[in-house]
């Protein structure tokens, strides 16, 4: 028999202190915890259905076939924790520019959990529904919670999961992705990472700066002090491109257009205008700032960039189902 065709949404997340390195390959364990927002703006919706008739599992994104290796291999984790042989088909939209830094492997392994393990039947809780995302794509832990939230590395498959921090922000931010270039990415994440936890000089220090990133991270959100939230936010992504800077052989994600968006952010700090930056594994900058700044930020933005290329986002919830149709 087929089972229910369930569709679930999750949403991406951004990090402030970044994952970027693991201590085990095959479970995604990484080297340091991270913390993270998740947005409302960008976002995956996936469907999927068990089916007996199927001889394989099928993929589509965005309406296009898919290859499916990793789509079954994450599978194959849901099929046995439900004891399960049946192969699925899994449609899935993004609402978000695929593999270009905007962490879109985040909010569609995410929601591939939540869905596929509500088709097999299994009620996961939102620890081991985490637990289960991260075997996917490490950041798609922490987008089965709304808000701010941590990944506690931890030391196994058992104690490496997510855990919200903050659900309901009562803090007006906003972050601005200056879209560079939504092509897909040129080094993928997994690879980046291996390269610089392998060759790094300052691998060791990066693991010690994160922690103590994360204490004063949280404690900047604890007393809603944006100042301090925006600095570590930037100064730890700089951290974590020196690493690719550092590593044998070296590699980047900037592009000329990223230095100039970061550049611009410094210019309207010195004029007052309080914002941040942070990029991750793609040449888009995405830019922190308050509310109450956003439209004299965008404005300033817009000289330089087309309105296509500004896309604002506020905090988002937490992982979803959508329908359940039986
Ligand atoms: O989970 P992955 O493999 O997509 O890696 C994400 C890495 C960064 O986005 C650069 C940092 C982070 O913590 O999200």
């Amino acid at each position: 028999m087929k089972t229910p065709k369930v569709t679930a949404r999750a949403h991406t997340n951004i990090a402030l202190v970044k994952y970027w390195g693991k201590a085990d390959e095959e479970l995604i364990i990484p080297q340091n915890n991270s913390l993270s927002l998740t947005l409302d703006h960008f976002y995956t919706d996936t469907t999927v259905q068990f089916d007996p008739t199927l001889t394989a599992d099928q993929f589509t994104l965005n309406g296009q076939a898919q290859k499916t290796t990793k789509i079954t291999k994450f599978l194959d984790i849901i099929r046995q924790m439900a004891a399960s042989q049946l192969f699925a088909r899994v449609e899935s939209t993004n609402h978000v520019p695929t593999m270009a830094g905007l962490a879109s492997s985040a909010s569609a392994y995410a929601a591939l959990a939540l869905a596929g393990s509500k088709a097999l039947g299994l009620d996961l809780n939102s620890k081991d529904l985490s637990r289960l995302a991260r075997r996917g794509s490490g950041s798609a832990c922490r987008s089965i919670y709304g808000g701010f939230v941590e990944w506690q590395k931890g030391d196994s498959d058992q104690t490496s999961y997510a855990v919200p921090l903050v659900e309901n922000l009562d803090w007006d931010l906003k972050m601005i992705a200056i879209v560079v270039n939504d092509k897909q990415k040129k080094i993928a994440s997994r690879a980046g990472m291996q390269t610089v936890v392998h060759t790094s000089p300052y691998y060791s220090a990066w693991v010690k700066r994160s922690k103590e990133d994360l204490l004063a991270l949280k404690q900047a959100i604890a007393e809603k002090d944006f100042t301090q939230l925006g600095k570590i936010a930037e100064g730890n992504a700089m951290c974590m491109h020196a690493l690719n800077l550092s590593a044998t052989p070296h590699f980047n994600y900037f592009e000329a257009e990223s230095l100039k968006a970061m550049q611009l952010v410094e210019q309207l700090r010195d004029q007052g205008l309080e914002c941040y930056y942070t990029m991750d594994a793609g040449p888009n900058v995405k830019v922190i700032c308050q509310g109450k700044d956003l439209k004299a930020i965008v404005d300033s933005l817009s000289q330089e960039f087309s309105n296509e290329q500004l896309l604002v986002a506020s905090a988002g919830p937490g992982a979803e189902i959508l329908e359940i149709k039986n």
